[in-house]
């Protein structure tokens, strides 16, 4: 039954559309989030909320990242937007704005962000109902441009940026580039060395969702400056399986971490994630002595000073020239041990 058809209109829909009308006001939200999308799924640690402020009663903003920690900014007249990067916690992050009038309390609102990664196990994938959504296309942009430059010069084959901090990428993303070891060409905000937006094998069908994308597997790319190890781990006689794949991404921060070599995790916490049963030390000399184990950390590394003993004193986590990506040119596995005992 339409509005057409009827012939009179009751007072009780006059009442109807003017309840409408006031509701429709209220709810021409007096603080939008614009970003980031709810529910999307991020693959970095850092995520930027942008909100949108037009109740003119509000004299300040709160962010908080779901995690206790809040950021207040004051509200300034004729502004509108304010924008606030929240490091995110692995899973599920609930990130929150608050709009405040005095201490008075004016309107709240939280966004749902999921942060997976591949090599911590139980955030591997997203649950049911998030999604990925990439930012960078014209028209995501369209609005941020009348305050921030999107885009820096693009530079001539080996030129860098004289100052980093001038680069637009990294003046929206300075939380990649702040880890205690940062990776030379994103320090250098190179991004689009990686960031060619050309995708690659595995990620091909993304091509055009964002101007960034990096391509998947990201190896060649990586081989495009470490030219010399290519030669030497690609002519060796045992490979690893996530090397072989080209994933380096799996184990290495592209960016930064707070690892030596970026890694994601610290170097035996990240060999046992995907070989825990290694962890024990009991397969070193299981083939030379029954029931003992070797240690497999703790202890300094008397091969490489300074240094304690992981699992790459005795491996090279990219291929060997001996057996099980052992440091050693020999053929058996006893050929390792007098890389630390002296005879
Ligand atoms: C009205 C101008 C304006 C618009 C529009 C705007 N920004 Fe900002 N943004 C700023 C200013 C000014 C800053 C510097 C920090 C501050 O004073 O808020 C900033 C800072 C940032 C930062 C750094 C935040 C931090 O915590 O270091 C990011 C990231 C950012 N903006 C992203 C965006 C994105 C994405 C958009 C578009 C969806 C956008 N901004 C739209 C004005 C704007
Ligand atoms: C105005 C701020 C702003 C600028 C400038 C900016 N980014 Fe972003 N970028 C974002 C936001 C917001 C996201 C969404 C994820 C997030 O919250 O960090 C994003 C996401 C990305 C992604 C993930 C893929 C996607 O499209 O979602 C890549 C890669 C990226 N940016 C690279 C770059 C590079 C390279 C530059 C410089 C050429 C750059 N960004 C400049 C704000 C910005
Ligand atoms: C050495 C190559 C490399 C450089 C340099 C690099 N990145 Fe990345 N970046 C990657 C790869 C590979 C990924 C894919 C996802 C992953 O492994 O985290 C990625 C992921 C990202 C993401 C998260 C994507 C998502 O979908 O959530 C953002 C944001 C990003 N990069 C921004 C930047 C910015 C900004 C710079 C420069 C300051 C930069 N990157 C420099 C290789 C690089
Ligand atoms: C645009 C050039 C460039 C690209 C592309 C690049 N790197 Fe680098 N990388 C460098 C430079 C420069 C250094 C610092 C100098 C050095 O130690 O070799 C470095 C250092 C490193 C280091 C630390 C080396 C050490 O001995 O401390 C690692 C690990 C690394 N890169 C991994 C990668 C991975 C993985 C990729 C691909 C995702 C990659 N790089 C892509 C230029 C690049
Ligand atoms: C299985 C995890 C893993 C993968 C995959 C991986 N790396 Fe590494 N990488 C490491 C670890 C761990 C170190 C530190 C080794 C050590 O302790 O000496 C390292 C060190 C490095 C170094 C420093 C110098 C050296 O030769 O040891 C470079 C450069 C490097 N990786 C680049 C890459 C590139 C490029 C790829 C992809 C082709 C890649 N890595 C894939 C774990 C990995
Ligand atoms: C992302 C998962 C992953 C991580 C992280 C990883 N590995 Fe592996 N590794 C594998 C897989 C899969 C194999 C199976 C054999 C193959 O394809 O190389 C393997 C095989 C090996 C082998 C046997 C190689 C052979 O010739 O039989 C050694 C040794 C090894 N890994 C050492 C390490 C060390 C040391 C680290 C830490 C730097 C590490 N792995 C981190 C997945 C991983
Ligand atoms: C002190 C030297 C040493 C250390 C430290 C060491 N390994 Fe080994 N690893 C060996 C030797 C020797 C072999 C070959 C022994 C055998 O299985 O015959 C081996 C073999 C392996 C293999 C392949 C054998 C198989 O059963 O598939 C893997 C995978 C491996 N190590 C992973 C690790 C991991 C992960 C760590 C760190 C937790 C580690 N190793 C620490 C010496 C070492
Ligand atoms: C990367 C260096 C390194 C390599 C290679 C290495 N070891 Fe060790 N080994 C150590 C360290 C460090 C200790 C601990 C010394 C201490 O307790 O102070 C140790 C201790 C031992 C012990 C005594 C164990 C105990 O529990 O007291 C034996 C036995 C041993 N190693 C045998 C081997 C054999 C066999 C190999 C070859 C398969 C080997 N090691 C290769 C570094 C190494």
């Amino acid at each position: 039954m339409g509005f057409a058809s009827e012939k009179g209109i009751s007072p009780l829909r006059i009442l109807f559309f003017l309840l409408l009308l006031v509701s429709l006001h209220l709810f021409a939200s007096p603080l939008e989030i614009i970003r980031p999308i709810n529910k999307s799924v991020m693959d970095e640690s850092e995520i930027t909320v942008v909100v949108k402020v037009t109740d003119p009663a509000a004299t300040k903003i709160i962010f908080s990242d779901g995690q206790g920690k809040e950021w207040v900014r004051d509200i300034k007249v004729g502004k509108q937007i304010y924008c606030r990067t929240l490091s995110a916690k692995m899973g599920e992050n609930n990130f929150g704005v608050t709009v405040m009038n005095g201490e008075i309390k004016r309107e709240s609102r939280t966004v749902l962000a999921y942060y997976r990664s591949e090599i911590f196990s139980g955030f591997q994938e997203e649950p049911a109902g998030y999604k990925k959504s990439y930012f960078h296309s014209d028209k995501e942009e369209q609005l941020c441009k009348t305050c921030h430059a999107m885009t820096d010069k693009p530079l001539k084959g080996g030129e860098v940026l004289e100052n980093p901090e001038d680069s637009a990428c990294i003046k929206c993303h300075k939380g990649l580039t702040t880890r205690a070891k940062g990776h030379a060409p994103t320090v250098n905000g190179l991004c689009i060395e990686c960031h060619t937006g050309k995708g690659g094998e595995y990620n091909s069908d993304l091509i055009g969702q964002s101007k960034y994308i990096a391509p998947d597997p990201i190896m060649n790319v990586c081989f495009t400056c470490h030219e010399n190890v290519k030669q030497v781990w690609f002519a060796r006689k045992s490979e690893h399986g996530p090397v072989r794949d080209g994933r380096c991404n799996r184990c290495h921060n592209p960016h930064s971490s707070n690892e030596m070599f970026f890694t994601r995790k610290p170097i035996w916490d990240l060999c046992t994630t995907c070989h825990s049963e290694k962890a024990s030390g009991a397969h070193v000399i299981s083939s030379f002595v029954r029931s003992s184990s070797h240690p497999t950390r703790g202890k300094p590394d008397p091969a490489r000073p300074g240094r304690e003993l992981v699992c790459t004193g005795c491996h090279d986590p990219h291929g060997s020239e001996g057996i099980f990506l052992l440091r050693t040119k020999g053929q058996t596995a006893f050929s390792v041990c007098n890389r630390c005992h002296k005879k």
